[in-house]
C-alpha cells in the first residue's frame, strides 16, 4: 500500500518529535511492505514566518490532497515570541482551528491510557491509580463556542463581548454515532458529558445522544453533568471507558485526564472527519522552552501515527507493532526526561526514536 502522508512539523518541538515519528513509520512499512510518499506543509508559526498567516489556502489544499496529516505542534511563548503581536486571527493557533473547520475534523480521539510502567507518574493516591484506566475521550471539535459567532461590543458606553454556543442535531448526531462506533471496539460504554441542567445545547445534545443509543443496545450509556465529570475524573477515572462531550468541555476534560495520566508526553490523538481522513498529532503543546535541545518525548507523536495506521489506513498489524515496540522499550527502562523514574535509563529524543525502531 502506498500512504500518502501529509506532515505539518509545525513550531516548537515539533519538527524533533515528527522527525522521530517518521523514523518508526519508516521502519514499519520497510518491514511490512509498504511505501510511504510525505509531503511537507506549513502551518502555525512556521507558516507565518514564511507568508505571515498560520495558514494559506495551499497548505490546505495540500492536506486535502493527503490520505492522512500527521502534525507535531504550533504555536510559541505567548509572551515573548513576535507570533502574539499579530492580531488573534493571525496568530498560530488560528491556522489550527481554521484547518479543523476546512477539512471538517469535527471528531477528536484522545485516549487517556495509565501505563502500568509510568503508574508512578500518575499523582493520584495509589489505591485509585491501582486499579488503572484507558478512556477515550472523543470531543466534538468544529462546533459549539469555538466556532459560534463571536463580538466585542459597546453598549451605552459599557463593553461587552459575546460568544455563541450553538449545535444542531446533526452536529451532535455525527460525533454521538462515532462515539458508540469506537465503544463498540472497546469496553461498550458511553459516558455523554454536557450542562444539561443549565443548556439549552446541552438538553438537546442528550435527547440526540439518547436517540442515536437506541441503534447501539449493547452499548451502557450514562450521562453525566460536566462538573461531576471533572471530580470523577480525580476520583475514579477507572470508570470511564468513552467520553462524549462538546468541544469546550472536551478541550477542558481532556487536559484534566492527561494530567491524570502523568504522562502528557505519551499520549497521542487524532481528529477525523467523515471519511478515513485524520489529523493525527500529541496532545502536547510545543513546549518552546526545550525545543531544539533534543530532549523531548517523542512517544506521543510516535503513538499518533500509529492512530493514523489503524484510523486512516487500517493497518491494525503495523500499529499494534508501533504500540508494542514502545510498551517493550518502556518495560526494558528507557525514559525521555519527562517520564524519568530512579533506575531508569534517560535517553534523548532521537535516542527514544531508534529504540522504538528497533523494537518493531
Ligand atoms: C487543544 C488546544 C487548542 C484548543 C488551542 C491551541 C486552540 O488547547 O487542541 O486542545 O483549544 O482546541
Ligand atoms: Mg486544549
Amino acid at each position: 500500500m502506498n500512504l500518502n502522508i501529509g506532515c505539518i512539523a509545525g513550531d516548537g518541538i515539533g519538527p524533533e518529535i515528527v522527525k522521530e515519528a517518521r523514523k518508526v513509520l519508516d521502519k514499519v512499512a520497510d518491514k511490512y511492505g509498504h511505501s510511504i510518499t510525505y509531503t511537507d506543509i506549513l502551518m502555525g508559526g512556521a507558516s507565518i514566518d514564511v507568508h505571515g498567516v498560520p495558514l494559506t489556502e495551499e497548505a490546505i489544499a495540500l492536506a486535502k490532497a493527503s490520505d492522512a496529516v500527521l502534525m507535531g505542534s504550533i504555536g510559541g511563548d505567548t509572551t515573548t515570541s513576535p507570533w502574539y503581536r499579530l492580531e488573534p486571527s493571525k496568530r498560530p493557533e488560528a491556522g489550527l482551528l481554521a484547518i479543523r473547520k476546512a477539512l471538517n475534523l469535527f471528531a477528536n480521539l484522545r485516549p487517556a491510557v495509565l501505563y502500568e510502567e509510568l503508574a508512578g507518574a500518575c499523582p493520584l493516591k495509589e489505591e485509585i491509580s491501582a486499579k488503572g484506566f484507558d478512556m477515550m475521550i472523543m470531543r466534538e471539535l468544529t462546533g459549539g463556542l469555538y466556532f459560534g459567532e463571536r463580538k466585542t461590543i459597546e453598549e451605552n458606553g459599557v463593553k461587552k463581548a459575546i460568544d455563541t454556543l450553538s449545535y444542531d442535531e446533526n452536529e451532535i448526531r455525527r460525533i454521538a454515532v462515532k462515539a458508540f462506533d469506537i465503544a463498540m471496539k472497546r469496553n461498550k460504554k458511553v459516558t455523554s458529558v454536557d450542562k444539561a441542567n443549565v443548556l439549552d445545547s446541552s438538553r438537546l445534545w442528550r435527547a440526540v445522544v439518547n436517540e442515536v443509543a437506541k441503534d447501539y443496545p449493547e452499548v451502557t450509556l450514562e450521562h453525566m453533568l460536566v462538573d461531576n465529570c471533572a471530580m470523577q475524573l480525580v476520583k475514579d477515572p477507572a470508570q470511564f471507558d468513552v467520553i462524549l462531550t462538546e468541544n469546550m468541555f472536551g478541550d477542558i476534560l481532556s487536559d484534566e485526564a492527561s494530567m491524570v495520566t502523568g504522562s502528557i508526553g505519551m499520549l497521542a490523538s487524532a481528529s477525523l472527519n467523515d471519511s478515513r481522513f485524520g489529523l493525527y498529532e500529541p496532545s502536547h503543546g510545543s513546549a518552546p522552552d526545550i525545543a531544539g535541545k533534543g530532549i523531548a518525548n517523542p512517544i506521543a507523536t510516535i503513538l499518533s501515527a500509529s492512530m493514523m495506521l489503524r484510523y486512516t489506513f487500517d493497518l491494525d498489524k503495523e500499529a499494534d507493532a508501533i504500540d508494542r515496540a514502545v510498551k517493550q522499550v518502556l518495560k526494558e527502562g528507557y525514559r525521555t526526561g519527562d517520564i524519568m523514574a530512579e533506575g531508569c535509563t534517560q535517553v534523548g529524543t532521537e535516542k527514544m526514536g531508534d529504540l522504538i525502531c528497533e523494537g518493531i
